[in-house]
């Protein structure tokens, strides 16, 4: 707790998961490039990779492990010895390693992809863990398909873990199949009947398949999630992670609600998603929330109207907070006379009513024919509008 509010850890994993987005893999210097942003960014944990991959993943993990300090840095496991070993090759010079573990536990994939029974994948999880905290005492175990898994068995396998020596229980919904009632029910479920769930941080990973990820990880934190698994843009598996930026920007913007908060520092959010972004190649859309080129752009007449005469009538947050210079008065077909006025003052013109009049309905005729009137173009429209005035 920080005051009254409740400390949520962002586990960032765009390196790890947010790399497994079809096309966006990355090399040692980019990787290094996006650990730096992380780590000003303020993220508590850095998932930099899976050891045992590839050589070049375990080169990363180890290259950011050791040049790096601020951030807990982890690296993922499969329950068996080769990965855990090698996770832990990778991460021993960190000055703050996690070796995250996970096995799949629903029933889907315990019949169709591990052939294992309910007793074998609890043996194994168990002997992962105990393995992972032979090496370090920061061990985070993951019930892969957690949010399909039967809920009593799923109480099984978290006690039996923690009791193990996990620190962090990860409840991944793996597939984007939860919704935030689903997600809630499960994360109270666990606080409710899994009798050693103080010893250890719960924590949430959901995925984007149906566009529910940041509104599923809210919902665990209000139900007593600890800790939330995201990446910058919501890159990753198919649909993706869920958005820290997001995320993060609604726990800030609605703390008077979850009355929590985390140490990001959101001035530093479109930075990071700009190195992202062009990094892996994967742009980020023009409405996308937080980031997008159109987050704090407005365009209709009456919203740039009360913009210029209060920002928080269209505003929730501020620009500048999140890393943007300014709120972006586009001038367009939707636009009114307020904000022609405002812009023709901005280019240094002083003009009266008249001539303002006289300007717009020229702009309208412009607007109807360009998607976006650009300041060159109202400077010729001003400057003619003079000429001939004279
Ligand atoms: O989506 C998932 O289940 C994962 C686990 C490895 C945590 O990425
Ligand atoms: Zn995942």
């Amino acid at each position: 707790m920080l005051g009254d509010k409740r400390q949520i850890k962002i586990f960032d994993t765009t390196l790890r998961d947010g790399e497994q987005s079809p096309g966006a893999s990355m090399n040692l210097p980019e990787k290094l490039q996006i650990a730096e942003e992380l780590i000003r960014l303020g993220v508590d944990i850095i998932e930099a990779g899976f050891p045992i991959a590839s050589p070049g993943d375990f080169e990363s993990v180890r290259e950011i492990a050791t040049r790096f300090q601020g951030a807990t840095i982890c690296g993922l496991a499969r329950c068996n010895n080769a990965d855990i070993d090698r996770a832990w090759e990778a991460l021993q010079h960190a000055e703050s390693p996690r070796i995250h573990v996970f096995l799949a536990t629903s029933a889907i994939h315990r019949e169709f992809k591990l052939n294992m029974s309910r007793e074998s994948i609890i043996e194994n999880s168990v002997a992962g863990v105990k393995r992972a905290a032979g090496y370090c005492d920061d061990v985070e175990f993951s019930p892969e398909d957690a949010a399909r898994t039967e809920i009593d068995f799923l109480c099984e396998v978290v006690e039996a873990v923690i009791d193990a020596g996990a620190t962090t229980v990860n409840i991944p919904d793996t597939v984007g199949y939860a919704t935030p009632t689903h997600m809630s029910n499960v994360i109270t479920a666990l606080k409710n009947r899994v009798p050693n769930i103080e010893r250890a941080v719960i924590s949430v990973h959901c995925h984007n398949d149906l566009g529910l990820a940041v509104a599923n990880s809210l919902a665990a934190v209000e139900a007593g999630a600890g800790q939330i698994e995201c990446t910058i843009n919501g890159i990753g598996e198919r649909a993706g992670n869920c958005s820290l930026e997001e995320v993060v920007m609604a726990l800030r913007t609605r703390s008077d609600f979850y009355t929590c908060d985390t140490k990001i520092n959101s001035k530093r959010l479109v930075p990071a998603s700009r190195l992202v972004s062009s990094v892996t190649g994967l742009h980020v859309q023009r409405n996308k929330a937080i980031v997008g080129r159109n987050a704090f752009a407005h365009e209709a007449g009456i919203h740039q109207d009360g913009m210029l005469k209060e920002p928080s009538t269209y505003e929730i947050m501020r620009p500048e907070d999140v890393g943007f210079e300014k709120t972006d008065l586009v001038l367009g077909k939707h636009s009114g006379r307020a904000a022609l006025a405002d812009r023709a003052k901005q280019l240094g013109f002083t003009l009266d009513d008249d001539q303002i009049k006289s300007v717009f309905k020229q702009f309208k005729i412009l607007a109807d024919q360009k998607k976006e009137v650009l300041d060159e173009d109202i400077s010729c429209l001003i400057e003619k509008e003079i000429c001939e005035a004279n």
